[in-house]
């Protein structure tokens, strides 16, 4: 079926679909300098970032990228002020019911990764809907990152693999770097090949601290709620310039 708002597709957009990245990780940063420059509350800086991720997501589809994870809540973010929090939760609730049809219509699958069971039942509950009901598309696969911290993930590994020792499952010479990273919570997921940092900061900030050994990073100066297809494609287009040599002196065969 041909979608009748279907955008024409731009040479720069057409030379990303070519060669699209398997997998692209963002640090959503901003919302509140949005709010604050604006005069606004950061709730309604969340609010806009929530519109930004409707289109990088719908963008990234379309790019061919395979996975697209976004940090969404850190394992920190509850030191926030209550109402923050508790906004934020309210926002994931309604982002998931309100999405659910644009993620199906794009043949998007939603996963998560993080420590989900500490979110309240109904946010958990809202989660599991929409990860069951997307679990048969076959486009883009949407992570978010939810209670989220990269040594919290690293910390439950190592919780396992000791579970697993301890059981005689594994011995501790059996341990490889294969393992580990099938031990984490992206065990499923190739490692992201390009982290975006949107408002400036120079700052990983605890984010797949495992994964992104070899990434390319792309800080832009844009906060998130203003970041759009185009910034997207930009940071694309950037990341295809890049020689990527994974420690050696010249990118690997194949790549
Ligand atoms: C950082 O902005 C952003 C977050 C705390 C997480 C991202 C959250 C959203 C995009 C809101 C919508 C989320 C979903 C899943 C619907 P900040 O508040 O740290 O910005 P600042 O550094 O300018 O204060």
């Amino acid at each position: 079926m041909v979608d009748p708002v279907e955008r024409k597709v731009t040479p720069e957009e057409q030379q990303i679909r070519e060669n699209p990245p398997a997998h692209v990780a963002i640090i959503m940063d901003g919302n509140g300098r949005w709010a604050k420059s604006r005069g606004f509350s950061r709730i309604r800086g969340h609010r806009a970032g929530a519109e930004s991720i409707r289109e990088i997501v719908r963008s990234a589809g379309e790019l061919g990228v395979g996975f697209l994870t976004l940090y969404a809540f850190s394992v920190d973010n509850w030191k926030r002020p209550r109402r923050e929090v508790a906004a934020l939760m309210n926002l994931l609730k309604r982002f998931l019911a309100g999405e659910e049809r644009e993620l199906q219509r794009n043949n998007v699958r939603l996963w998560t990764i993080g420590r989900i069971s500490e979110f309240p039942p109904d946010v958990q509950h809202a989660i599991d809907a929409v990860v069951k009901s997307t679990a048969g598309n076959t486009g883009l696969t949407l992570v978010l990152a939810l209670n989220y911290g990269g040594r919290a993930e690293i910390t439950d590994a190592v919780r396992a693999l000791c579970e697993k020792s301890a059981r005689g499952e594994v011995r501790a010479g059996e341990i490889d770097e294969a393992l580990i990273s099938r031990s984490l919570y992206t065990a499923d997921i190739p490692d992201p090949d390009l982290l975006i940092r949107t408002s400036g900061e120079m700052r990983v900030s605890n984010f797949l601290l495992w994964q992104i050994s070899y990434a390319e990073l792309y800080v832009t100066p844009v906060y998130w709620p203003d970041f759009r297809r185009q910034h997207f494609v930009r940071a694309l287009l950037d990341f295809q310039k890049r020689e990527r040599r994974f420690g050696g002196v010249e990118p690997p065969p194949n790549y």
